[in-house]
């Protein structure tokens, strides 16, 4: 290995997917290994902790040894280790956690907690290879969580709205587990909804109270499911459904990202989670960033989803700005922003 680099490792295990990864630099990752245990989760339409725990402590020296390999990089090479202190599954971050602290203890290196929304940011900029300029806004979508940030630099963030009940990624979970669509239900949806007639039904999009900018996704859920138990729902096409329940949701995002980023004032907007890999999101999201001049940075299709690159990348700009914590954190399953 060339001895110029520093590299640090990256460990997520925050739901489903097992992930370490190694950066050599604030924008540069060396290897990216993500395994998932979604295929066990599918017959209970959603993630059950016990199972998504056991296979993280099945997988991760696995996929610690298979990054380490790719990134031709031996254990002992590695500066800092970062890994995601929440939010997420308690048992399932704990897994990570442990082997980021024995790492750090074993190797006398300094151990760096991650907030797991902020890492999706972060999979925004190293996507983009490029520092945007702030103030910024950051849009997280994910299964989880719902939020937008403002930013005044990488690691300096505030909120400014979250959903007060479901996250956008759970309902578009939910709604697919009504229309019998499987798990998980944001990639059934958006094949769908490519194919349904827009304004065909009409559900009410909720903006909450005037110049909020928070999120409220429970009434969407329910609307698509009295749709589907009502009297005439087998004249109604299940592409036509997704393509209004899509809209719907996007329309909301829209309005309350559109409203945040002139707020902040902001010059670039960052979006990550995994209903960012929505190619209609992506678009319409492109679109609002044209009209108000702003710079639009979204991660690559991979990296919208959970991968411990953004906790790596993460990590090297905090070792590099030597911000470390202490080997005595705690996992924190709702940790805020
Ligand atoms: O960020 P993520 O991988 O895990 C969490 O931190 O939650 O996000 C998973 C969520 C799931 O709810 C999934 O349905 C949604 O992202 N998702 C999508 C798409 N791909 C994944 N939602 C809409 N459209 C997609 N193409
Ligand atoms: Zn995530």
């Amino acid at each position: 290995m060339n001895k110029s680099i520093m590299p640090v490792l990256g460990i997520e295990t925050s739901c489903d997917e097992t992930s370490v990864a190694i950066a050599s630099g604030e924008m540069s990752i060396l290897s990216n290994v993500v395994v998932s245990s979604q295929r066990f989760h599918k017959k209970y339409a959603g993630i059950v902790p016990e199972i998504a725990c056991r296979h993280h402590v099945e997988n991760i020296n696995v996929v610690l040894d298979k990054a380490l390999r790719q990134a031709k990089v031996d254990l002992s090479d590695i500066k800092a280790v970062s890994v995601t202190q929440g939010p997420g599954l308690i048992g399932a971050l704990l897994v990570g956690i442990s082997m980021a602290k024995a790492i750090s203890y074993c190797l006398g290196i300094p151990i760096i907690p991650v907030n797991h929304l902020h890492g999706h940011l972060y999979a925004a900029l190293l996507s983009a290879g490029r520092v945007p300029r702030f103030p910024a806004t950051g849009l997280i979508v994910s299964g989880g969580h719902t939020s937008l940030v403002e930013m005044k630099d990488i690691d300096n963030l505030r909120l400014m709205g979250q959903t007060r009940d479901d996250a956008c990624g759970e309902a578009f979970d939910k709604a697919a587990r009504v229309l019998g669509l499987g798990y998980p239900g944001g990639p059934s949806i958006e094949r769908l909804a490519a194919k349904g007639r827009p304004e065909k039904i009409g559900f009410t999009r909720s903006y909450l109270e005037e110049g909020s900018m928070d999120f409220s996704f429970s009434g969407i859920k329910t609307a698509v499911l009295n749709l589907v138990r009502g009297a005439d729902a087998k004249s109604i096409p299940a592409a036509d459904i997704c393509r209004e329940f899509q809209d719907t949701v996007f329309d909301v995002i829209i309005e309350k990202t559109r409203r945040c980023c002139l707020k902040n004032r902001s010059k670039s907007l960052l979006a990550g989670g995994g209903v960012s890999a929505n190619n209609e999101l992506r678009r319409r999201l492109k679109v609002l960033c044209d009209r108000e001049g702003i710079d639009l940075l979204v991660p690559v299709r991979d990296m919208s989803l959970d991968n411990a690159a953004m906790i790596a990348g993460l990590g090297s700009y905090r070792y590099n700005r030597k911000k470390f914590g202490r080997l005595d954190f705690a996992a924190m399953a709702d940790m805020p922003f």
